[in-house]
């Protein structure tokens, strides 16, 4: 009954809603990397002062929240993210940005955790959601393999397997810090949140609770370099991470992917198999190849 796939969807919609992504543990050092964390991955909180906190400029918005560039203190420049969704979003299908996101970053995290102590083994090319899974798994502390590694040479993977070493260039995450509600009225108007839809800043403005912000690592515009970002592209397939909107140019600044709202670890809400096995990237990277080819030396960063 097609009802009832639509009830039972919404339910196990709110359901991942309701899981927290939150740690209250600062960010100090590696995280623990079980695979109890990697089941229920969770962002450490900013060892930033959120008291210190000085908008520079804004960077500007989308369709999850708005990005200023902020210090603390004389800590930074930093890129701070604020989403406009602060609770979990009523719209039924819809996913919740703030937690999609630092989910995304404490995975990323625990990655390169695992990654500090010994090379993954994974599925080279993962086809589906099981191998998506395991590969997923693979950089748990439990499935860490310095065992099979012989001292002396590079580790040898059987056929269809690779071992993955290092982790690519991603934007570094600072963690989540709570903004006081009254913030917003004390900044001037220049410096305000906005957005062609002007509910969503309503909904940010009428928060009653204080905000919550994720402080990333502040890209600088540069050249989009079609390597990097097909390096980013498998390592995020052979780890099942899928893309849930076609990767666009608008997202990646000097190669790096600075928009983490696009992209879901296999276990997070609106990972599907399709978008997954879909490795969309290359409709991207043929239009920065356009790009390239039409405007000689310009740079292609902003775009
Ligand atoms: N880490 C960053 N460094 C520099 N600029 C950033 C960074 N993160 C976001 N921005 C800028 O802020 C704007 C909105 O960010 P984005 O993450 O795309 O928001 P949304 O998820 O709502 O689409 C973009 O124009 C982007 O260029
Ligand atoms: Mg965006």
């Amino acid at each position: 009954m097609p009802g009832m796939d639509r009830y039972a969807a919404e339910s196990r919609r709110l359901q991942s809603m309701s899981m927290p992504f939150l740690n209250e543990e600062l960010m100090k050092g590696t995280p623990r990397f079980r695979g109890q964390d990697l089941r229920d991955p969770r962002l450490r909180r900013s060892t930033l002062d959120p008291k210190a906190i000085v908008f520079e400029s804004r960077l500007g918005g989308g369709s999850d929240g708005f990005v200023w560039k902020v210090r603390f203190g004389d800590e930074g420049p930093f890129a701070l993210k604020v989403y406009w969704d602060q609770v979990p979003p009523h719209e039924p299908g819809s996913y919740y940005s703030m937690q999609r996101e630092c989910q995304n970053a404490a995975v990323f995290q625990m990655m390169e955790a695992s990654l500090d102590v010994d090379p993954v083994l994974v599925y080279e090319q993962p086809l589906g959601r099981k191998e998506a899974i395991e590969n997923y798994f693979s950089f748990c502390e439990e499935n860490c393999y310095p065992n099979l590694i012989p001292n002396s040479g590079k580790p040898v993977a059987l056929p269809g397997a690779k071992f993955i070493s290092t982790l690519p260039r991603l934007t570094k995450c600072y963690g989540w810090l709570k903004l006081r509600k009254d913030l917003w009225s004390s900044l001037p108007d220049d410096m305000q949140a906005s957005h062609e839809d002007p509910n969503k800043v309503k909904k940010l403005m009428s928060s009653h609770l204080n905000c919550i912000g994720v402080v990333y690592e502040l890209i600088e515009d540069g050249e989009n370099d079609a390597a990097a970002i097909a390096e980013l592209d498998r390592f995020l397939w052979q780890a099942g991470f899928a893309f849930t909107i076609t990767p666009n140019l608008k997202d990646w600044k000097s190669g790096i992917m600075i928009d983490h709202a696009g992209i879901v670890h296999v276990r997070g809400y609106g990972w599907n198999e399709d978008d997954y096995l879909k490795r969309c990237v290359s409709d991207m990277l043929a239009k920065l190849d356009d790009q390239t080819n039409s405007q000689g030396d310009e740079p292609l960063g902003a775009k």
